[in-house]
C-alpha cells in the first residue's frame, strides 16, 4: 500500500517543526497539550510491594464472572479451575500506550477494550495491555478479559495462605495483603479502590459467597450461578467470592444493616455462635466511630484453614471458628482498614491497631476485662522481649502482622485516649472515618488529625510509640 498524501504531507510538517524550533529538540516527546504517550508503571508505587497495584490507571469497577469447579476425585494437592471473564472499568490518569495489571498464576486468553481485541502478553505476574487507540489522560474504557487456570494454594511472603485457597469444598478467599492477583486481573492496592459485582458460576449444591449483598441465585443444568453487589468503593484484598458449603443465615441487624452469614454446616454450633452478638456490636461501635459504612454485613466461617481471620469487605472471613473478640475485631475493621484504607502497607497498624483496640472495648463494655487492664497487660512484657523492637510504622513486609502491630498498635490508641482524653479521642476516631472514609489515609494523615483534634503537640508522643524499637517508659 502507498502512503496517503496526507500521511506524507503530516510527516513533512513534524520535520519542519522540529527544524524550525530547536528549543524543543532536547525536551521531551510531545508538544505542550498533545499526548505524551508512556507505559504506566507496573506498580502503584509502595516500596513494601513493588510490584502490587499499577500506575496510570484508576479502576473504577469490576464485573467479575467466574465459573470454579473441582475435579473429581479430588487431588493431592488439592487444586480447582477457574475461569473467568473480568469486565473492568478504568480511567487513564497519564498518556498510555500500554498499561499493566496484576495477574498471577492465570492465564489470560484474550484481552478486549472498548469491543476490540487488543494486543497483550503476561510477563510474570504483571498482564500488559497495549490498547489502540492509544489511552489519553482521562479516558474511560471497559477492559474485558478472559482468563482462566488451575487454581492451588498460594501462599504471601510470609508463607501464610492467602489468595484464591482451593479447600476441599471449594476454595477460600482472602486476599491481604496482595493476593486478588491469583483471582483475577486487578490493580491491587489499597489506593486503588472500585465497586464490584460478581456472578459466581459453581456446580449446584454449592455456594458462592462474596461482597455486599446477595441479588440472587440461579440454576441450570447442574449448575448455580450466585449473583453479588458490592456498590461500596472497595480494596482489592477485601474482596472475596469464597466457594464451598455454606447455610445462609439473613437478617437485618439493630441498627438497620442487612446480614448474610455464611456458615459451614459441618462445623458444631459453638463454632458460630458469637455471630449472634453480631447486632449488638453494630450498633456499639457506630456510637464509636460513626455510622456502619457498607450496605451489608456478615460472616462466613469455613471449616478449612487459612490460619487466620480475615476483615473481607462487609463479609468477614473466619477459619473454623468466630470467637468472640474477632468477631469484634474484623467488625471494627469495616471502619477501620476498610473504609479508611493504609495508603501504604506500612500504615497496617493503623488497621490492626484500631481493631485489637476495638476489641478491648468491647470487652470493657461486656464487663469483662476492661482496655485499661489490656493495655496493662501489654505493658507487662519486659523491656527487653524482641516484641518491642518493632518500629510500628514502619514494621517491614515481613511484620505486617507481627504481635506488636496489633497489640503495641492497640496500647498507642489506648495511650493516646489517655493522653488527649475521652472527649478528644473519639471526636479523633469519628472525624478520622468522616474524612477518610472512601479513601485512604497514611499514619502522617493520623498523627496530624490527632494533634489538629486535640490541640495539642504530639511529636513526641508518637515518636515514643511509633517510631522507636523500644518499650515506651515515658511519653
Ligand atoms: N487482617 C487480618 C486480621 O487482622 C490478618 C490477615 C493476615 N494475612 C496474612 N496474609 N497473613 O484479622
Ligand atoms: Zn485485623
Amino acid at each position: 500500500m502507498t502512503a496517503s498524501p496526507l500521511r506524507l504531507a503530516l510527516a513533512g510538517t513534524a520535520a519542519v517543526a522540529l527544524t524550525l524550533t530547536p528549543a524543543l529538540a532536547g525536551a521531551a516527546p510531545g508538544r505542550p497539550g498533545e499526548p505524551r504517550f508512556q507505559e504506566g508503571a507496573d506498580g502503584a508505587g509502595d516500596p513494601y510491594f513493588p510490584l502490587a497495584g499499577n500506575g496510570g490507571i484508576d479502576v473504577l469497577h469490576y464485573d467479575l464472572d467466574l465459573t470454579y469447579q473441582l475435579p473429581d476425585p479430588a487431588p493431592a494437592p488439592l487444586e480447582g479451575q477457574l475461569d473467568g471473564v473480568a469486565t473492568i472499568e478504568l480511567r487513564a490518569t497519564q498518556d498510555l500506550h500500554r498499561f499493566n495489571l496484576d495477574l498471577r498464576g492465570l492465564t489470560a486468553s484474550e484481552v478486549v477494550v472498548d469491543g476490540k481485541s487488543m494486543r497483550f502478553d503476561q510477563v510474570e505476574n504483571e498482564l500488559r495491555v497495549s490498547p489502540r487507540p492509544k489511552l489519553k489522560t482521562g479516558d474511560e474504557v471497559t477492559v474485558e478479559i478472559t482468563y482462566g487456570g488451575t487454581t492451588t494454594r498460594p501462599t504471601d511472603i510470609e508463607g501464610a495462605l492467602y489468595g484464591w485457597v482451593t479447600t476441599r469444598d471449594g476454595a477460600m478467599v482472602v486476599s491481604e495483603p496482595d493476593g486478588s492477583a491469583t483471582w483475577f486481573p486487578v490493580s491491587d492496592h489499597p489506593t486503588d479502590k472500585a465497586t464490584y459485582a460478581y456472578e459466581i458460576t459453581v456446580p449446584e449444591g454449592s455456594v458462592a459467597v462474596a461482597n455486599g449483598l446477595l441479588e440472587g441465585s440461579e440454576t441450570n443444568d447442574g449448575w448455580t450461578t450466585w449473583t453479588w453487589d458490592a456498590p461500596d468503593p472497595m480494596a482489592a484484598y477485601l474482596a472475596t467470592a469464597t466457594v464451598g458449603d455454606f447455610e445462609l443465615d439473613s437478617y437485618v441487624a439493630a441498627n438497620g444493616t442487612q446480614i448474610i452469614d455464611a456458615v459451614d454446616p459441618g462445623l458444631p454450633a459453638s463454632a458460630s455462635a458469637s455471630l449472634a452478638l453480631t447486632s449488638d456490636m453494630l450498633v456499639f461501635f457506630e456510637d464509636a466511630f460513626g455510622p456502619y459504612p457498607f450496605n451489608s454485613y456478615g460472616a462466613i466461617v469455613d471449616d478449612d484453614s487459612v490460619g487466620y481471620a480475615l476483615e473481607t469487605q462487609t463479609r468477614s472471613f473466619f477459619s473454623r471458628r468466630a470467637a468472640e473478640g474477632t468477631v469484634a475485631h474484623e467488625l471494627a475493621h469495616q471502619w477501620m482498614g476498610n473504609h479508611v484504607s493504609p495508603g501504604r502497607w506500612a500504615d497496617i497498624w493503623l488497621n490492626e491497631g484500631w481493631a485489637s483496640y476495638s476489641s478491648w472495648m468491647w470487652s470493657e463494655e461486656q464487663g469483662r476485662t476492661t482496655a485499661q487492664e489490656n493495655f496493662e497487660d501489654v505493658m507487662s512484657t519486659p523491656a527487653d522481649d524482641g516484641f518491642w523492637d518493632v518500629v510500628v510504622a514502619e514494621p517491614g513486609p515481613l511484620c505486617l502482622f507481627c504481635g506488636a502491630i496489633y497489640d503495641r498498635g492497640a496500647a498507642t490508641l489506648h495511650a493516646l485516649r489517655v493522653e488527649i482524653g475521652d472527649g478528644a479521642f473519639f471526636e479523633l476516631a469519628k472525624t478520622w472515618v468522616a474524612e477518610f472514609g472512601g479513601g485512604t489515609a497514611t499514619t502522617a494523615d493520623f498523627t496530624a488529625l490527632a494533634e489538629g483534634v486535640s490541640g495539642q503537640d504530639l511529636e513526641g508522643f508518637f515518636d515514643v510509640w511509633l517510631y522507636t524499637p523500644e518499650k515506651p517508659t515515658t511519653w
